[in-house]
């Protein structure tokens, strides 16, 4: 069903609310990535250039509700969004009964988690959010798998609502990866837990070539097939799952690539001796921390074939240099690949400014939970909120 976006309303005179996420990490007060901010550029020109006045709203962190509290205040998003866009952003505190704009075309308002009933989508809070604007335009992408007030339920009740650029170009990237994409499709899902992973991998391995897995993930599919991992970490009561898995790919002629050999030490620490062991030959004190030079051969053969590529998740303990190895193959394989490649979560974009790769991938997705859940291949709920709406053509309650 198609859903109204910010580009088809005539947005002239009108009060513009949107709801970006603005959630960025931060280190004694200052920002260390701006690329949720600078994501929303785009969308708050557009808005800008349309004619409305516009206010921006957006949660950071995840304070006490019904409270201020400096530590989680949007203040260094108002300073980065200044300087960004080149002009004064006022930060409104106290807004929710209602503020006055005067003469300022842009508004940041303050941390929308200090509102009481935020997280549990009160009903009379949404109300109060919607009855700031004539607009709403949900573009947090990366908050939009929250059903929250300022996220979900002001959809209900504002007297339009629509999705913005940032969205758009969001859900049109995982669409070109989930729907058609061109193949071979090659998934590179790392991290250190199957269970917290476990639906991604049951919805890719349903859709891709091949699925290479690595970190504590890629443990519990050696345990399978097996091998004793050490003491590695791995999780025993997963291993149905990895053996179900791995069944289900060799039905559809998909690949589950396991490591032949590995990188392993007796502890995680920078400058501990490490070993290059085949998998068969790990010691029952040694952990695995990266993947060895036959496995990254291997993986980066694949990854060459590839004519789509989707990335979350580093394969090794990339933060330490010795294991680092295994990471850094892979980042310089996508980078090189002329495959349409998409990237998200956490740690895969620590991995992507570490290796200074970001302008070779063709969409960094600012979504960390909100990118699991699309290609988990779950529905969205703003997505269900919005067609419900352009459905029945509510009345605003
Ligand atoms: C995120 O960083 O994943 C989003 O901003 C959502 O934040 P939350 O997990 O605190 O709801």
């Amino acid at each position: 069903m198609p859903i109204p976006t910010m580009s088809d309303l005539n947005l002239k005179g009108k009060r513009i609310l949107i709801r970006e996420d603005f959630n960025v990490p931060l280190k004694n007060g200052e920002i260390t990535s701006d690329l949720r901010i600078r994501a929303a550029i785009p969308t708050i020109k557009q808005a800008l250039k349309g004619g409305g006045k516009v206010m921006l709203m957006s949660h950071l962190g995840r304070p006490n509700e019904g409270m201020y509290d400096e530590t989680f205040s949007l203040l260094p998003i108002a300073k980065q969004l200044t300087k960004l866009l080149k002009m004064d952003i006022p930060l409104i505190s106290n807004w929710i009964d209602g503020f006055n704009m005067g003469d300022a075309p842009l508004v940041l308002l303050e941390n929308v988690r200090f509102n009481h009933g935020e997280i549990d989508n009160n009903v009379e809070l949404s109300k109060k959010m919607a009855a700031l604007c004539d607009i709403f335009v949900m573009d947090a992408f990366a908050t939009s798998h929250r059903t929250e007030s300022s996220t979900y339920g002001i959809i209900k009740h504002a007297k339009e609502a629509c999705i913005g650029p940032l969205m758009i170009s969001e859900l049109e990237a995982l669409n070109k990866i989930m729907e058609k994409p061109a193949r071979p499709v090659v998934a590179i899902v790392g991290g250190s837990k199957v269970s917290t992973k476990l639906a991604l991998l049951d919805s890719l391995v349903k859709k891709v070539d091949a699925l290479i897995i690595g970190g504590g993930i890629a443990n519990t599919f050696l345990a399978a097939e097996g091998y004793t991992v050490g003491k590695s970490l791995y999780e025993a009561d997963l291993i149905d799952e990895a053996e179900r898995l791995t069944l289900e790919a060799k039905k559809r002629n998909a690949e589950i690539p396991l490591p032949i050999d590995v990188i392993v030490a007796e502890r995680f620490a920078e400058g501990i001796e490490s070993y290059v062991r085949l998998v068969s030959q790990i010691d029952d004190n040694e952990k695995i921390f990266d993947v060895g030079p036959d496995t990254i051969k291997s993986f980066l053969s694949l990854i060459k074939k590839a004519k789509t590529i989707l990335w979350n998740g580093p394969i090794g303990a990339f933060e330490i240099e010795e294991f680092s190895h295994g990471t850094q193959a892979i980042a310089k394989a996508i980078a090189d690949s002329k495959a349409f490649k998409v990237a998200g979560g956490g740690d895969t974009l620590a991995a992507i400014e570490k290796y200074r790769i970001s302008s070779k991938i063709d969409y960094i997705s600012t979504g960390g939970g909100a990118f699991l859940t699309v290609l988990e291949g779950k529905k969205l709920p703003i997505i269900t909120a919005l067609e419900e709406r352009t459905a029945k053509n509510e009345k605003v309650t």
